[in-house]
């Protein structure tokens, strides 16, 4: 049922007279959410779907994902991706379709994200109205796993070249009816970081006796605050949160060491190496001077997702035909999140854009244990990918 607003998109008419079915898929998934790298049940239903649409289909990359191929002639090749995976939360929405499974849940909509991309796989295999080779990529474990990254290194674009790659995410707090769409940074790199500050204990009373290293922390920790504002071009962003400190055992002594734990966010890989160097930098000098010992490991996890310029305005000209070009969002600020899409944009040109989930209930934010996908938006999605094939496969 496509409601008030939602009236005046240019959906595709077949695919808006799938929004029954399509909610049909996306509840169903909902109520079974898998997490990484078990997503049994979904990358069964995907893979039958697939084969019964008539696609080629390829499962086991990545050990979950599946891989659908439609090849009409020749032509270009591009590839759709939609993450497959759920969240470990135990969901409050009280719905009548909520997960089944304990603490596990679809919060942050790939329950959405995989039935629009078998939407559009369904239409196009029917339509064939596109020359050239569509590749529609399923994979799992999106969330801190990794899971695009494994079916890289899996092969997946040595067995399935693409000329581009795009992928889209449902955004809460966006319009429902809206797609938001830019060139360059649009979701942060994440690197975490543990390091030790190690002095020498002593009695809290004789402090002149060690070298106590919370002071050493304290004036580490400050100093890093001033990595952003003083090292870092004011056009460009990071972050440097200190999330854990760790240090003692009681009132009156001075410990050995001190741990502290942490996260870093950029959108570059000068700025990422440029925060690494000055933290390092100003760890060492301070430490040195307090006769204390600075060491630390750091874990690069996901890089930066970042668009190329052609695609995004590709994706934003197949945006602008379904929701029209006034509810398409050329400059939204990038977020600070991170996203594994990022490994397959490293290996191919392309674009990742936000579709409008709308305020949701409450206003939910993504991984918010009262979160759901917007059905809404199935027929946008879909609607989205076919004309985004249709652009740049055309017959
Ligand atoms: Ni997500």
């Amino acid at each position: 049922m496509i409601h008030g607003q939602l009236q005046n998109l240019n959906l595709i008419p077949a695919i808006a007279a799938m929004v029954d079915e399509m909610t049909a898929w996306r509840r169903d998934l909902h109520a079974h959410p898998e997490t990484a790298y078990e997503e049994n049940r979904t990358a069964a239903i995907v893979a039958e779907k697939l084969r019964a649409f008539g696609l080629e289909v390829h499962t086991g990359l990545a050990r979950t994902g599946v891989v659908g191929v439609l090849r009409n002639g020749d032509g270009p090749s591009v590839g759709l991706r939609a993450d497959m995976d759920a969240l470990n939360i135990v969901e409050q929405t009280g719905l009548p379709y909520a997960s089944t499974y304990p603490g596990k849940m679809h919060a942050c909509g790939h329950d959405g994200h995989t039935t629009m991309l078998l939407g559009a796989a369904k239409h196009l295999a029917a339509t064939r109205a596109c020359k050239g080779t569509v590749v529609f990529i399923f994979q799992p474990a999106e969330e801190d796993d990794g899971g695009a990254q494994e079916m890289v290194a899996d092969g997946l674009f040595e067995k399935f070249p693409v000329d581009a790659v795009y992928g889209l995410h449902n955004w809460p707090g966006m319009d429902l009816g809206t797609i938001a769409v830019k060139a360059g940074p649009i979701m942060a790199a994440y690197d975490s970081f543990e390091a030790e500050i190690i002095g020498h204990g002593a009695h809290g009373g004789m402090p002149h006796l060690g070298v106590d290293p919370v002071v050493a922390a304290a004036q580490v920790i400050s100093a890093w605050q001033s990595i952003v504002s003083r090292n870092i071009d004011p056009y460009d962003s990071a972050v440097i949160s200190v999330t854990q400190v760790n240090a003692g055992d009681t009132f009156n002594v001075i410990p050995d060491a001190v741990r502290l734990k942490g996260a870093i966010r950029s959108f570059s890989a000068d700025v990422r190496d440029r925060v690494w160097d000055r933290m390092e930098g100003l760890a060492q000098g301070i430490c040195t001077g307090f006769g204390a010992r600075f060491v630390w490991a750091l874990h690069s996890s996901y890089p930066a997702t970042i668009n190329t310029d052609t695609e995004a305005g590709l994706a934003a000209l197949a945006a602008a035909e379904v929701v029209g070009a006034h509810n398409v969002n050329h400059h939204p600020a990038p977020s600070m999140g991170a996203e594994d899409f990022a490994y397959m944009l490293n290996e191919r040109p392309g674009c990742y854009v936000w579709l409008g989930n709308g305020p949701g209930t409450g206003g939910c934010m993504l991984h918010n244990p009262k979160y759901d996908f917007n059905d809404e938006a199935l027929a946008i999605g879909a609607s989205y990918w076919v004309r985004l094939v249709e652009n740049l496969l055309p017959v």
